[in-house]
């Protein structure tokens, strides 16, 4: 009878972590990894789900959105750092649930990190292919650049970018310090020039009321309007800060991780929140937010400089080059992070051991990298970006959530273990981080969760099916 609670003991994990250490240089300083940071992290979520939260639920006040995703990511951050300076190996979120929660726990955390990672990437591939359109003046037709669920017939130019950076993966061109520096830079730069720019354009007329009042048309839920629309609005911008914890898997490459992980996961998460609390100032102050309802739904702040900034087409032309820089990378984290997770669920045997084969010359795990392609590619290409993201928030929420309380489970279970790094104010942050990011899921429109537990429970079939049977530890 297998058993479901099995837990991967730590020894082992440590010995993998050694093991795989081999080749990996500690080379990465507390600004390298803030930077690797802020390269996963700012991306579709800011220039295209702000305008979406202020236009579904928060208005102008999806400012105090991002303050309530920023407060839930911190503690859930905290408890990620101790994590990522005690198991520094791949996996994440997964292997830590595996050495703590046991097998069941484990597989439901990877199984939801599909929604984070893979559907993240869709995420920004459909937001890619958006600004693409606005680059080019719209000369895509509408039906191909849209899911038939939009009325169109599916998205190409977000699998044209899905493949492309496939093909990269699978080459294994890793994006290497200077890239990452230099995309960093532009985004940066791009935020703080519009940030700056866009500030004498603000009409504060644009910011009354600050929220959403009860018993505007089209807001009649409760997290539609008010502060429940603040909080609706966090579960929607929640996305813009997915990606710090993609420094938790580089622990491995730091030089001093129990001081340069909080370093880099903090300080990531810290830069980008003041960036975004002023951009969506900025944006929500320059056009209406009711515009994005309709003509400022897509490519927002590019429509949002056009039609408000006169005199600035060239940053509307600039904004949106660097848009598209800046998402590859995303994407590319996103697709590498879901190769990660498969790559050790598979060798620990709770999916097919194709996930873990390596390409002969590139050392790569193109097999996982193909099917990857394909099964992204799918949701890029029929599913509108925001039930994509929508999803994608539910399971890197699920995740937090897990691994929040993971910190709890393993102070019990190995107290005695060294600690690099260690959450502060236990047990109140992972118990508040838990129950922020629980808010967070609950807020998360209905028609998403009902998608979103289907995904679960067809993963527990899996479980059940296979992987129970399939188990290394098991066996
Ligand atoms: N945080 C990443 C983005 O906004 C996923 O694109």
């Amino acid at each position: 009878m297998a058993n479901l609670w099995v837990r991967k003991p730590l020894s082992q994990l440590l010995a993998q972590a050694s093991d795989s250490e081999k080749g990996l240089k500690r080379t990465l300083g507390a600004w390298n990894l803030v930077a690797l940071g802020i390269g996963a992290i700012i991306g579709a979520g800011l220039f295209v789900r702000t305008a979406a939260a202020a236009a579904e639920a928060a208005g102008p006040s999806v400012t105090l959105s991002f303050i309530v995703a920023a407060i839930g990511c911190a503690f859930a951050g905290l408890c990620y750092a101790e994590f990522a300076a005690m198991i520094p190996i791949a996996g994440s979120a997964y292997t830590y649930a595996y050495a703590t929660m046991g097998e069941l726990v484990a597989w439901i955390i990877g199984w939801a990190l599909v929604m984070e990672y893979a559907l993240g990437a869709a995420t920004v591939s459909i937001a890619w292919s958006e600004y693409l359109n606005k680059l080019l003046g719209g000369a895509i037709p509408f039906e191909w650049c849209h899911s038939p669920m939009e009325g169109g017939i599916m998205n190409a130019p977000a699998l044209i970018i899905l493949l492309a950076l496939t093909l990269v993966l699978i080459k294994g061109t890793q994006e290497s310090a200077l890239l990452n520096a230099i995309i960093v830079a532009i985004k940066v730069s791009i935020v703080l020039i519009f940030i700056a720019v866009g500030w004498s354009y603000v009409n504060p007329e644009n910011h009354v009321p600050y929220m959403i009042p009860e018993g505007t048309p089209g807001h009649e839920g409760l997290f539609k309007h008010g502060w429940g629309g603040v909080l609706g609005g966090a579960a929607i911008v929640f996305f813009a800060f997915i990606g710090f914890d993609a420094v938790s898997t580089a622990a491995q490459e730091a030089k001093k991780p129990e001081r340069d992980m909080p370093i880099g996961i903090l300080g990531s998460l810290a830069v980008c929140t003041i960036l975004y609390i002023l951009f969506s100032h900025v944006l929500t102050g320059v056009a209406n937010w009711q515009e994005f309802k309709t003509a400022g739904k897509e490519a927002s702040v590019a429509y949002a400089i056009q039609n408000h900034m006169p005199g600035y087409e060239w940053l509307a032309t600039a904004v949106t080059v660097a848009i598209l820089a800046g998402f590859s990378s995303v994407i590319l984290v996103m697709l590498l992070g879901q190769s990660r997770v498969f790559y050790s669920m598979a060798n620990d045997g709770l999916i097919p051991g194709v996930f873990a084969e390596l390409h002969p010359k590139f050392r790569t795990p193109y097999k996982s990298n193909w099917i990857l392609f394909l099964f992204v590619g799918a949701f890029a290409a029929f599913v509108p970006g925001s039930m994509a993201g929508d999803l994608t928030s539910f399971g890197t929420l699920l995740a937090f959530v897990l691994v929040s309380l993971g910190v709890l489970f393993m102070r019990k279970s190995n107290p005695e273990q060294p600690r690099p790094f260690k959450t502060p104010l236990v047990p109140i942050v992972p118990i508040l981080g838990a129950v922020i990011c629980l808010g967070m899921i609950v807020a998360i429109d209905p028609f998403t969760l009902k998608a979103a537990f289907a995904w679960m429970i067809l993963g527990l079939l899996v479980y059940f099916g296979y992987s129970r049977n399939h188990s290394k530890l098991q066996s």
